[in-house]
């Protein structure tokens, strides 16, 4: 398999967590890329231009991220990191918060990209709110997210880290000491320790 890859990307790194928790990061290999030069490139992978992008031992071609989560889940016979029947739906829950979060934290990313940082408008401050409510809300899931390795802890840390590595402004860690905690343990496992942004 091959993953067109960054290391800043929360979303490819969520992959490459998942890769690495399920033992499958050996079967794969990086083709780095750069999404904001490289676009035409990520295109013939991706018409949406976006990474990850996973390119499988047949040549099929699969996003997003989640889509590649969920087919490397299938190709290993550990612990699943998508449970099955009602353990499936906090899970998938926890998920989707930590992609809004992820979603809002990119969207800020984009106004950077494109100069339109400097004077923040209401919809950069609702994109600052949502990282603050989203970390909030993980924080009343607490119990649900505390030794769990599943899909949705994966996406949680990885949006977490790109938080912090983009825009640490944010303090996401004020008023929520239960994830803070959470956050430093879990950024200790090597899975974490093999993908930092940069
Ligand atoms: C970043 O540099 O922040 C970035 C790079 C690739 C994808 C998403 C974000």
């Amino acid at each position: 398999m091959k993953l067109y890859h960054n290391p800043a990307s929360p979303y490819t790194r969520k992959v490459m967590l998942f890769a690495h928790e399920t033992g499958l990061v050996d079967g794969i290999e990086l083709l780095p890329i750069m999404v904001w030069q490289e676009t035409d490139r990520i295109r013939e992978a991706n018409p949406l231009g976006k990474i990850p992008a996973l390119v499988t031992d047949d040549g099929t071609v699969l996003y997003d991220s989640t889509v590649i989560c969920a087919y490397l889940d299938s190709l290993h016979d550990g612990p699943k990191m998508i449970p099955d029947g009602d353990a499936r739906w906090p899970v998938e829950t926890l998920h989707a918060l930590a992609q809004g979060m992820t979603d809002a934290a990119l969207t800020l990313r984009a106004d950077v990209m494109r100069g339109r940082d400097k004077d923040p408008d209401d919809y950069a401050n609702r994109m600052r709110e949502t990282v603050q409510k989203a970390v909030g809300e993980a924080e009343r899931r607490l119990s649900e997210i505390e030794g769990a390795v599943n899909l949705g802890t994966c996406a949680l840390a990885a949006g977490l880290a790109y938080v912090d590595f983009r825009f640490p402004d944010l303090n996401w860690r004020d008023g929520h000491p239960g994830i803070a905690a959470w956050y430093a343990a879990f950024s200790e496992r090597p899975s974490m320790r093999a993908t930092p942004p940069e």
